[in-house]
């Protein structure tokens, strides 16, 4: 089964082609193309809505195209067309959802409409060694921070979460202080490469709670304090304060990420969203499960961010585990908010 995905809820237009029933049972991706606004964006300091819907118009028929000549697949061949049904940005979700469901309806295959974070959750099943359920999951991405008990696809079970701002909203808002632009994650890893990570004492929110929730908001205010204190010599100490501000991130993550593991009994960890893509997250994880006796699974380095892949690739999962079917259904209503938790309802 031949299955094309496109993702369009935020800042990129991704499209991909997954088979099914090839590699020992696991969708294999075939093609995909990916398009970032992020330099459109960048001028702003972050996401304007209005432009993001306008742009992924624009890109996402091309994208179909390239991925379809890639594969040497005429679009008759396709079996279904998946899209993001949410969460994200409402105009952005419609472009998607539109294009896909007046694709299926002109060739007369079924749609089905997939959730953005199953769609992170479930990417690292692309990879080389994929993981087996059930799993806690940390997804981490510009917009959320969850812990989730993975049981089996479509079963979902919230352990904790962010009570104020995502993980990557912490780097990016720091970055933005710092003046490192837009997204700031990797240029705040990269700049935090150069510096201390104990130069500056940061606060670490609820880590100390029994809960597996988060705290990132009052990070961003501690950051803006330190810059103003440090006023001229700022300039020299940006590495040391992007080093500290890293720091505190990833050690709220991995101390909780390791408390869901000790709290679930389970011994496999899956990290997906873009910050996942985070050098020193992925170092620390690794020490912290080894010594739990735990396996840390990611998903390609390029397939943590936004991409069309991990929709075509959920799409498949849903529907080889019986948990879903597609639908010659093209009426097409998005979920600007849609809780994971939630899948099974909407
Ligand atoms: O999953 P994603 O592409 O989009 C959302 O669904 O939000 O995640 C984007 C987020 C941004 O906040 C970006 O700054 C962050 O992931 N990010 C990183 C890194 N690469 C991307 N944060 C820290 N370190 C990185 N290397
Ligand atoms: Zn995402």
């Amino acid at each position: 089964m031949w299955i094309l995905g496109i993702e369009s809820s935020c800042d990129e237009t991704g499209v991909a082609l997954v088979r099914t029933e090839a590699r020992g049972g696991w969708p294999q991706l075939v093609a995909q193309a990916l398009h970032t606004q992020a330099a459109m964006h960048e001028a702003y300091g972050g996401v304007v809505p209005e432009l993001a819907s306008r742009d992924h118009i624009r890109r996402v028929l091309p994208l179909i195209q390239q991925v379809m000549q890639q594969a040497a697949l005429p679009l008759s061949e396709l079996d279904v067309v998946a899209y993001t049904r949410g969460p994200g940005l409402a105009g952005a979700l419609l472009v998607g959802a539109g294009t896909a469901c007046a694709l299926a309806a002109s060739l007369g295959k079924p749609v089905l409409g997939v959730h953005h974070l199953e769609g992170h959750l479930l990417s690292p099943f692309m990879g080389a060694e994929p993981p087996t359920f059930p799993f806690v999951a940390l997804l981490v991405s510009g917009g959320h921070t969850q812990l989730m008990c993975v049981k089996a696809v479509g079963n979902y079970e919230l352990l904790g979460e962010t009570i104020d701002d995502a993980a990557g909203e912490a780097f990016d808002k720091s970055a933005k202080l710092l003046g490192l632009g837009y997204p700031g994650g990797p240029a705040l890893s990269a700049l935090a490469a150069l510096g201390n990570p104990q130069a500056f004492a940061l606060p670490r929110p609820l880590l100390h709670q029994p809960n597996l929730d988060f705290s990132f908001a009052g990070l961003k205010t501690a950051v803006l304090t330190q810059s103003r204190k440090l006023g001229d010599e700022l300039a020299a100490r940006k590495a040391d304060l992007a080093a500290s501000t890293q720091a505190a991130i990833v050690e709220v993550l991995v101390k909780k990420s390791v408390k869901a593991l000790q709290h679930t009994g389970l011994k496999t960890l899956v990290v997906a969203g873009g910050v996942g893509a985070n050098r020193m997250l992925r170092e620390q994880l690794q020490k912290d499960c080894q010594a739990l006796g735990a396996k840390v699974h990611y998903p390609e380095p390029e397939l943590c961010t936004d991409n069309g892949a991990m929709i075509a690739m959920a799409a498949a999962m849903r529907i080889n585990s019986g948990v879903e079917t597609a639908q010659k259904n093209y009426a097409f209503h998005v979920l600007p908010r849609w809780p994971l938790a939630q899948i099974a309802t909407a």
